[in-house]
Order: structure tokens, then sequence, then C-alpha cells
């Protein structure tokens, strides 16, 4: 069985080939840089990179459309503008190929091809990407979300402050670097309520002490924060649910920074870290095909995308 998955939530346009085992055959993607995401060039991006991308995903894997037993898109969560490329695409093939068509929700896609790779069963997962950032757990047959972000998500605080101090979007990697570079911690807000957190004080407060503090030191204080706030919960999780995993998904997962704090925290409770590649953290086609064998097929009429679509509600 072989699956091609369409990706198109937000800035990335992505399509993966994958077999059921897991095997990746291409994973093809461009992504949409600018300083911020506008839904109506999103679309116009991701229209004119489409036809390219599904080309030279076909060409790596050496196969045909004939070739594809189903095909899958991100159905959501994510934005209108964006979703609405990959579906119709995905629809357009399913016709033409009389390929079974199967939606996918993003985030579920991720925590599948993250436990493929990682060989993890029954992790507690923390989900940081641009707009989302959740932590989740498997329960009584179905993913719970046992904490979220209030406000913003992770992503898209780093992405705002980066902006303010010049750096290009994504601004994770530049900042995470230079976060090894500060000599002082200057406080900042932290704010975690219950099982949920907030970034937007901590936004508000760092933007204002641009220009008036060393600026390395306050990349460093702000990133941790945020981290450390990620990483309480996760913690929280664990022991509540007495799970002996930890998976991350999503992109600002990449970050060395968050990945050496949630190691740390990891040791001193004996949790198994998995970090899967830094090319399924990110969006990409491939967690969408692989994430279509664990779904069933729908008719047409049945594959509307659904732009605020959450895991615990599938
Ligand atoms: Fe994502």
């Amino acid at each position: 069985m072989i699956a091609l998955g369409i990706e198109s939530t937000a800035h990335t346009f992505g399509v993966g080939i994958v077999k059921k085992n897991g095997k990746i055959l291409a994973n093809v993607k461009e992504t949409y840089k600018s300083m911020g995401l506008v839904p109506r060039e999103l679309f116009d991006h991701h229209c004119k990179k489409a036809a390219l991308i599904i080309k030279e995903a076909f060409i790596k894997a050496n196969l045909k459309f004939e070739d594809i037993d189903l095909i899958s898109f991100s159905q959501g969560p994510g934005i209108g503008n964006a979703l609405i490329v990959g579906a119709t695409i995905a629809r357009l093939i399913s016709l033409k190929y009389n390929i079974p068509l199967v939606p996918v929700n993003h985030c579920l896609a991720h925590i599948l091809i993250g436990k493929k790779l990682t060989n993890c069963k029954d992790p507690i997962v923390i989900y940081a990407s641009g707009a989302n950032t959740q932590i989740i757990g498997y329960e009584n047959k179905r993913y719970r979300i046992y904490g979220e972000t209030l406000d913003i998500g992770i992503g898209n605080l780093l992405d705002m402050f980066g902006r303010a101090l010049g750096i290009k979007f994504p601004a994770g990697p530049e900042l995470s670097k230079i976060y090894y570079k500060a000599k002082n911690y200057i406080d900042l807000p932290y704010t975690v309520k219950g099982m949920d957190f907030a970034f937007s004080g901590l936004y508000t407060a760092a933007i204002n002490k641009i220009n008036r503090v060393n600026k390395e030191d306050l990349i460093f204080s702000l990133l941790h924060n945020a981290f450390a706030m990620l990483t309480e919960v996760a913690e929280r999780a664990l022991s509540h649910s007495e799970k002996k995993e930890l998976l991350v998904a999503g992109g600002v997962c990449c970050s060395k920074p968050l990945q050496e704090m949630l190691a740390e925290m990891c040791k001193e409770r004996k949790i198994r870290l998995c970090i899967p590649p830094n090319d399924v953290l990110v969006d990409n086609g491939t967690m969408i095909a692989y994430a279509g064998f664990f779904s069933k097929p729908v008719p047409i009429e049945k594959s509307k995308i659904k732009p605020k679509q959450r895991i615990d509600e599938i």
C-alpha cells in the first residue's frame, strides 16, 4: 500500500509518498517565507508551487499516479485559504485516478509519524508549532488535550518577537542560536494557569524591554520562560498519566534549547524523550500520507476543510 499526502495548513505546501510500513519514498516541500502569513498570499504561493512539487515527489519516488492506493490531505487545523489548495488538489487527483480520498488531522499526523520514526508507543506529546501549542495524551480511546495555550501559539510568539528584532521568519532557529550567547536572566512573565499557559504577557513585556536591556539576555530569557512553561505542564501531564515517554511534534521542537530542557526533565523522571528528525517536526506531506493509513476514505462531499478542527474532536 502506498499513500500520497498533501500538506497545506499554513506556510508549507508539501507532498509526501509513503509506504504503509513507514518507508518514506518522497518528501518534497516549499515554504512561503515572509514577515507574516497573509492568507491570500499563501493561497497564491501554494497554487503556483503545487504542480511542480507533486511532479518532483513522483520523480523522487519513481512512481506514477496509478501506483497510489490512497490520497490524503490536511483537513485542519489551519488557515482556510491555505487548506483549500491542498484539499482541492487531493479531490481532483482522487476523482481523476479513482483513488480513495482520506482527510487527515494535521496534529494527529505529526503524532503518528513521530511515534513511528522514534518507535514510541504511548507518549505524552508536546505539540509546539506556529499557531498550535498543546500538551496531548491518549486516554480512553482518544487523544485528549491536557493543556494548551490560552492565547497565541509559541511559534507565533517567537516569530513576532523575532520580527521586532529584525530577525526574519521563521525566527526560532536564529533565536535558539543567540540563546547560548546570553550571560544574564532578565525577569519576564511566566504564565501557567493549571494545565494551560499563555504567551502574550511574556511577548508584551519582552517587547517593552527591547533597546533597554542586552539583546542576547532578553532573547535567552524569553525563550527560557516559554520553554519552561511547556516543560512544566508536560512534566505534570507525565506525572498524572504515569506515561513513560515524551514525544515532541511541531517545528518549534527543532529548538536545541527546548530539547535540552526537556532532556533534563526527562532524565530526572526516567522518561524516554522521543525526538523525530527535523524533517517531520516541521510541516511536511510525509506525515499526512502516513496518517492516511489510519483513517477511512470519505466521499468528496464529506471532505470539507475544517480550519478549527481539534485533535480531541476526532
Ligand atoms: Fe504542524
